[in-house]
């Protein structure tokens, strides 16, 4: 028999937070011990229940304190997105030197890893590459977390691409997107968008566009459960549920 793995979910109030509720309820194997928000002290909560592994779903201005605290005493499974590459090296050491894990996952659906798979394979391939993101009009942050990891994959596969410069004016700055590894990422920001990205490769005579689209919240759980059910193993930062999914 699995042992039981006991969990908080803060955020619970928001739209993430009543998914992953509902998902870790429906777990034989895990246990809900508490649930937090905005009005909730998420340190005291931690110390009263000794969870074995708090998942965040928030916002990008609380994520890097939220995860500080967390890491005092539980594994942390990260959904909010928005830390920076420095304060991922924080967490990481914290974490280690508390020997505990941290999860930071820019997104938990399987269908947006393999898209962010084949982006780096199709990277070898292709001159050029160009992100479109498309979410709600209540996020937070941009570009997305996915964005962001989707680029970072994509110089991975080939660090030249993009490298040839366009012979280009920007009439309106901002025109062209912004720029992660020297690939422009363009967000948009309309009601009726759960969370979509396009990934869209260009080469002689030819174009090649991988696109996720993700209809509802659900298809975050099955990878936020794997996670909360395997982060009692490791230690430090794991950035990137493909390390999860594919590693060994
Ligand atoms: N990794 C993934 O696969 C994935 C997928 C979708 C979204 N996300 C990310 O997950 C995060 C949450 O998204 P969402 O759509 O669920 O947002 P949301 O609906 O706004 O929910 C966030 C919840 O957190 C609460 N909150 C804000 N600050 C807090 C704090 N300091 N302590 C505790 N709770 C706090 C909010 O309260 P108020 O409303 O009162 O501010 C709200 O109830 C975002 O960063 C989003 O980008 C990740």
């Amino acid at each position: 028999m699995m042992p039981m793995t006991t969990v908080i979910i803060n955020g619970y109030l928001g739209k993430m937070g009543t998914e992953a509720v509902k998902a870790v309820t429906a777990d034989a194997n895990l246990t809900l011990v508490a649930q937090t928000d905005k009005n909730d002290s998420l340190s005291e909560v931690i110390q009263a229940k000794n969870p074995d592994v708090v998942v965040d779903l928030t916002h990008p201005s609380t994520i890097f304190e939220n995860c500080k605290s967390i890491l005092k005493s539980a594994h942390a499974v990260i959904g909010t997105t928005g830390l920076t590459t420095e304060q991922l090296t924080n967490l990481d050491t914290l974490a280690k030197d508390n020997n505990k894990g941290v999860f930071v996952i820019p997104n938990f659906a399987i269908g947006a890893i393999l898209m962010m798979k084949f982006a780096k394979e199709a990277s070898k391939y292709m001159e050029r590459v160009e992100i479109i993101e498309y979410h709600h009009d209540k996020k937070a942050d941009a570009p997305s977390g996915t964005a962001i990891k989707t680029a970072e994959l994509i110089a991975e596969g080939n660090s030249e691409i993009n490298s040839t410069p366009l012979d280009e004016t920007e009439i309106i700055e901002g025109a062209r997107g912004a720029t992660k590894n020297n690939i422009p990422i363009h967000s948009v920001r309309l009601p009726g968008h759960v969370a979509d990205q396009s990934v869209i490769f260009g080469a002689q005579g030819q174009k090649l566009t991988l696109s996720h689209d993700t209809i509802s919240r659900e298809a975050f759980m099955p990878g936020l459960i794997v996670c909360i059910k395997k982060i009692g193993a490791t230690t430090g930062l794991t950035y990137g549920l493909e390390n999860i999914l594919f590693s060994s």
